[in-house]
């Protein structure tokens, strides 16, 4: 077993600190207040309670706020590219929306007055309902269409069926949180919850018209991410504004409540999936629609039909998508997006499919996978072991044993068991970034970046690849991220962080040894001419592998050049390799459920999922993220739902307790493994991306395994127990 994650004591003890957890001097409290309506214009705002209130500072609105330099007018808040231009509208676009910040000396003196914050408004029609809307909204042609959908209309085998999803919400465990300061005229210092630091940095400073490095973005501990914190959101930009106008520290946290209208959501999906197979199975065309929900102020799309066009040999390919604006707040991406849900309508299209030609879902796979080209952009991929997951989950959950070919067959008392599989891939994308590593006196390194780690345990990773790199001892190692002041870093999102990070780090280590090199050469000339990779670091110092041994200490490496610390950073990034090969990691995923023919209870009894992800860097890191993954893909299943109340406008329920995701008690014993083999061409490292693949494909595994146990084909998620019935 790994060691443990560089950061496990400091998360454990609670000594690691997350944004609204730094004590601020002097600072006060933001509360945001939301709009009442889903649709009209604010005529004006009743302040005067609050206002009453002892300890409140300000209240600010969108006719006394502080004004955004990019959101002049409507033209700069087009160019700005921020959809919801907060406070500087009179607009009201979805129920929630903030209108006001309150701030005051304390939390419950601002929470207090918030809620006597009213305001008139002139209210508009709205629509808020996906389904009935979206029959009539156009699909559009996206993506590179192959073949012709003529070429399989006759096709001996077609499922062709509908599938729908919920409007899902990340949910992470720590609310969003920003603390401003302006420590200066024209310098900020933010501690903000996010998955970016330099995202949030570069955001601030299009929109205040002031330089980056005026702008310090701290986001060193991230309690979950999801995707929510990809973005920055209205409340950031709030609690600077609000800061400027009282001039003192603010902090905003949001309620529970509002995480789920001001951060994000999986958007609501339609789907329809048309797949045709000759007789003896092999896939002829695909058809694949889908539209989704949308706020009417923002453009997000998810491309929910792009799998469709890479997982599978199909020569007959068609993909077509549209959204669908409603009065909701924006949605953005939430675990594994736009593949999440198209691998839900694939991959059960392809599991009706195995029925209809009696042919077992495995075999099924293992003949259409495209695991040589990408049938996409026809370039090769660098590497595709979906075929090797396949084969090993099947071996793992003992599928030829136990799973039988007839639905509904297997009875325990009153509970149907059935055996169920699916797969997902996920692009391997990676980005240039840049890493720092320090040595102090003493021979301890930090190596650094700004990348957020959200929980993924890119910092373990960092370090472990320090240590493989370096030989430096693990526990000499620091690992310093999530501040923007520290060597950039794109955003920690689409299972890119360590694949990108990676490469930062090992030339962050070959940027090292040379510096070591030509600081030794000033101690022991025959380190001028060495290789760096010849230099080994032991714990006083540093010696040669060849040319017998010379051994120089770290203190006079630093005597005898006149330092107080040794300093190097270098960037890494993508390159010539992106043209000639496509990437990809991939999963396999198995459950076996339990039924309950008389509740309809759905008990996910055992879940293997088998993944490509290159070389590993870490087991314990990389499973952890591949279980939580599952844990996800199981809500997505069978619980998570946000309800949308039609005449209210709004959604309801928006609250734990109304909004169900699986705890550990739903989880079953979750068997991870990898496939472990480098990709040579993506990065120094080998390592593919890990994270979206252990949830895209574990919906469409839960519903294949119920119409294994039930004879029942649900295609409407989450598959509730009403559903089962
Ligand atoms: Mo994500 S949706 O990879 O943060």
């Amino acid at each position: 077993m790994a060691e443990g994650r560089v950061e496990g004591i400091s998360k454990v003890t609670g000594s690691g600190k997350y944004a609204a957890e730094y004590k601020v001097d002097n600072v006060c409290y933001g509360v945001i207040v939301g709009s009442t309506i889903p649709a009209g214009e604010i005529e004006a705002y009743h302040l005067d309670d609050a206002k009453e209130v002892a300890g409140v500072l300000d209240i600010i609105t969108h006719l006394n706020r502080p004004s955004i330099p990019a959101f002049e007018n409507e033209e700069s808040i087009k160019k700005s590219g921020f959809s919801l231009p907060v406070l500087h509208t009179d607009k009201v676009f979805f129920k929630g929306q903030p209108i006001a910040l309150v701030i005051a000396e304390t939390l419950e003196d601002a929470t207090y007055a918030a809620s006597l914050v009213t305001a008139t408004y002139k209210q508009s029609s709205f629509n808020v309902d996906f389904d009935t809307t979206h029959p009539s909204i156009p699909l559009a042609g996206t993506g590179k269409e192959r073949g012709t959908m003529d070429a399989w209309s006759n096709a001996a085998f077609v499922a062709d069926a509908e599938y729908n999803i919920k409007h899902e919400v990340h949910n992470p465990m720590e609310m969003h949180a920003t603390i401003a300061t302006w420590v200066s005229k024209d310098k900020l210092k933010l501690w903000d919850k996010n998955q970016g630091v330099n995202n949030v940095q570069g955001t601030l400073s299009r929109l205040w018209k002031m330089p980056a490095a005026n702008i310090e973005v701290i986001s060193e501990f991230v309690g979950g991410g999801f995707g929510a914190g990809l973005l920055v959101w209205p409340h950031v930009l709030m609690t600077v504004m609000a800061a400027q106008q009282v001039k003192r520290p603010v902090k905003v946290v949001l309620t529970r409540p509002q995480m789920f209208t001001l951060v994000g959501y999986r958007p609501q999906a339609w789907q329809k999936v048309k797949i045709g197979a000759d007789k003896d199975g092999n896939f002829l065309g695909i058809l694949h629609q889908s539209k989704h929900s949308k706020s009417v102020y923002d453009n997000y799309r998810e491309g929910i039909t792009r799998i469709s066009r890479m997982l599978y040999k199909i020569p007959n390919a068609k993909t077509e998508e549209a959204t669908v604006s409603l009065n909701l707040s924006a949605p953005t991406w939430m675990r594994g997006p736009g593949d999440c849900s198209g691998a839900f309508g694939l991959e059960c299209a392809i599991d009706e499919l195995s029925y209809q030609l009696k042919k077992d879902p495995v075999q099924l796979r293992l003949q259409n996978l495209a695991t040589e080209i990408d049938p996409d952009t026809q370039k090769p991929w660098s590497t595709n072991f979906l075929n090797e997951c396949v084969e090993k989950g099947a071996a793992n959950i003992e599928w030829a044993k136990y799973r039988k070919a007839q639905p509904a067959s297997v009875k325990e008392g009153d509970w149907m068991i059935g055996y169920g599989m699916a797969c997902g891939m996920w692009f391997a994308g990676r980005s240039k970034a840049s890493a720092g590593i320090k040595m102090q006196k003493d021979g301890t390194i930090s190596v650094e970046t700004a990348m957020t780690d959200i929980g993924t345990g890119t910092g373990t990773g960092m370090q472990n690849i320090a240590h493989d790199n370096l030989g430096i001892p693990k526990n000499k190692i620091k690992v310093n991220l999530g501040n923007s002041n520290l060597p950039a870093a794109p955003s920690q999102g689409g299972s890119t962080g360590l694949s990108t990070m990676s490469g930062a780090v090992v030339a962050a280590c070959n940027e090292f040894r040379k510096k070591i090199a030509e600081l030794a050469s000033v101690v022991d000339e025959a380190y001028k001419h060495v290789n760096p990779a010849d230099i080994v670091f032991t714990k006083n110092g540093v010696a040669l592998q060849t040319q017998g041994n010379r051994p120089v200490s770290y203190e006079n490496i630093f005597a005898k050049n006149n330092l107080e610390i040794i300093d190097v950073q270098a960037t890494s990034g993508p390159g010539e390799e992106r043209q000639k090969y496509a990437f990809c990691s991939g999963a396999a995923h198995f459950v076996r459920v339990k039924v309950h023919a008389k509740t309809g209870k759905v008990k996910v009894d055992k879940i293997v999922s088998v993944v490509d992800a290159g070389y590993v860097v870490n087991d314990k890191a990389a499973a952890n993220q591949i279980s939580g993954a599952a844990v996800g893909g199981l809500g997505m299943a069978l619980t998570e739902e946000q309800l949308v109340d039609h005449k209210l406008g709004c959604v309801v329920g928006n609250d734990l307790a109304g909004y169900h995701f699986p705890v550990n008690a739903d989880a079953p014993i979750i068997d991870v493994s990898f496939i472990g083999k480098p990709d040579v061409n993506i990065n120094p490292a080998g390592a593919k991306g890990l994270g979206e693949v252990g949830i895209i494909g574990m919906a469409p595994a839960v519903a294949n395994a119920i119409y294994n146990a039930t004879g029942k084909r649900l295609r409407n998620l989450p598959i509730t127990p009403d559903k089962v019935l």
